[in-house]
């Protein structure tokens, strides 16, 4: 996903509170230079990507959706499956042509960063940068001691200290909505996963400052916020004298002013009744929430380290709608898990058209450096993981479509986001259970939450008009 979105300026320039004096002495004797930047991977790594581009802003650095232009050429990269780290090694190859040595700097941070570190350079000795995803607020430096030295530089050092949260709010890439840090990293250890391995253990961050952070965003205009963490559940666990997650959304929803509060990554071991009984009780949750499963495979989910069975999950999921009967739920399942059988992946089938999700992330399993599942034995062959993807995929077609026609007929509430991409004549934005919805009308609704009649229903979107 690229953060190309535009970013605005006037909101940005109450907020430059984080440049170090040492930052403002280069802003003064710096020209104006361009950095185009290409993200891949989750919401964790776009967020880093908006705090990088703000933090470049500060030392003069704008933002260009073009490489070509650029003066400096950034790639943040997730490794989370094999296809996300051959993704980037692939851009790497096409956008290396633009890199001039000492005039344009071409740099890598994020997840393969942090996964290879100096190693990069075997493939890419051209590079002018790595950097891992603790040590974002040392790229000024790390930019100019290479534009002065014409030496890679590199700091790939873990920061585990609650410097390396972003010292937002200084980054948003729209009017409406923002992303909010509150952990970073994941102690859960799945077989499969290589995120504590790239992200480090897990922190949290201090419920005052991200309290403070969210009234400066609705300050700003900020309307909706999405809370971020590998595993927001274990929020404030083990830790005595803050709050637990569920405490912490009932103290954002008295934030006057917002208007929503999403979070993600919910892992389901972790989902208490007591965060359950907020989607029935505090008005600013959205119902939608994001319960990765994995398998429907108790034998599976075991050998995954995750720390529930189909059982324990199909309960929560039936709580959660027995509390919120229109909560939106979707999922991530990895098929093809080194000894999946033909009975495992029926088992994932089955529970995928008992829940009926609203929509799923699906994917075949790969081998990622450092983890447990990497050196177990059974791997499955990809002809046989591209078979039971796409088996998954087209049980999952009708089951989405149908969902959505339910919705044809009824009142929707819609946080307006701006016009539509694809249609500027439309306006764009996302029901409660995030659900993408166009519909026409006057400009001058951006950040509003108006009603939508829904009159048509598509897979991947919803159109309405506005009552
Ligand atoms: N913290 C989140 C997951 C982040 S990774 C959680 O616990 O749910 C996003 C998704 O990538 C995972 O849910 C999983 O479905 C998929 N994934 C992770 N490692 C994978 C691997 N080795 N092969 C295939 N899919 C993988
Ligand atoms: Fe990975 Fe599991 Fe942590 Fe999610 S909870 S980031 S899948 S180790
Ligand atoms: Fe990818 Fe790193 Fe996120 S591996 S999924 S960008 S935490």
């Amino acid at each position: 996903m690229i953060i190309n979105s535009y970013r605005n300026s006037t909101l940005k320039d109450e907020f430059k509170t984080h440049h170090t004096s040492n930052q403002k002495e280069l802003k003064v004797e710096m020209e104006v230079r361009s950095v185009y930047l290409k993200t891949f991977g989750c919401q964790m790594n776009q967020h880093d990507s908006e705090n990088i581009l703000d933090l470049l802003e500060s030392i003069n650095y704008k933002f260009t959706p073009d490489p070509k232009k650029a003066d400096l050429i950034l790639i943040n990269t997730c490794t989370v499956r094999e296809k996300s780290e051959q993704k980037f090694y692939s851009l790497l190859g096409r956008i290396k042509k633009y890199r001039k040595n000492g005039r344009v700097l071409l740099g890598v941070g994020g997840c393969v960063a942090q996964q290879e570190g100096e190693r990069l350079l075997k493939k890419a000795p051209y590079l002018d940068l790595i950097f891992g995803t603790t040590n974002i607020n040392r790229l000024p430096e790390l930019i100019e001691a290479a534009r002065i030295t014409g030496k890679v530089q590199i700091d790939t050092e873990f920061q585990e200290n609650s410097h390396s949260f972003p010292k937002s709010p200084c980054s948003v890439s729209s009017k409406v909505k923002a992303y909010v840090t509150i952990m970073q990293g994941c102690d859960n250890f799945c077989s499969f996963c290589i995120v504590p391995f790239v992200r480090g253990r897990e922190r949290r961050r201090p419920s005052g400052e991200i309290l403070a952070e969210i009234r400066k965003l609705v300050e700003m205009g900020i309307k909706e916020v999405t809370l971020l963490g590998q595993n927001v559940n274990s929020y404030g666990l083990n830790c005595s004298g803050e709050l637990s997650f569920p405490e912490l959304i009932r103290e954002i929803n008295r934030i006057e002013g917002l208007k929503r509060i999403r979070f993600t990554t919910s892992h389901p071991k972790d989902l208490s009744e007591e965060l359950i009984n907020c989607f029935g009780e505090l008005e600013k949750l959205c119902p939608h929430i994001h319960l990765p499963i994995q398998s429907g495979s108790n034998r599976i989910l075991e050998k995954m380290n995750r720390g529930y069975t189909r059982e324990e999950y199909l309960s929560k999921v039936d709580k959660l709608r027995r509390v919120c009967p229109k909560i939106g739920i979707t999922t991530d399942i990895i098929v093809g898990f080194p000894g999946e059988t033909e009975a495992d992946f029926q088992k994932t089938l089955d529970i995928v058209t008992e829940i009926e999700y609203d929509e799923f992330y699906s994917f075949k399993y790969s081998d990622r450096p450092m983890t447990r599942a990497s050196q177990f034995t059974q791997k499955l062959p990809d002809q046989e993981k591209s078979q039971r993807l796409s088996i998954l995929q087209e049980l999952q077609k009708p089951i989405t479509i149908k969902k959505n026609k339910e919705l044809v007929n009824k009142k929707l509430e819609v946080l307006v986001e701006g016009k539509s991409k694809k249609n500027p004549k439309r306006l764009t934005g996302r029901s409660g259970t995030n659900k993408v919805i166009n519909f026409e009308g006057p400009s001058g609704l951006e950040g509003k939450i108006v009603r939508v009649e829904i009159l048509e229903a598509y897979p991947h979107s919803l159109y309405g008009r506005m009552v």
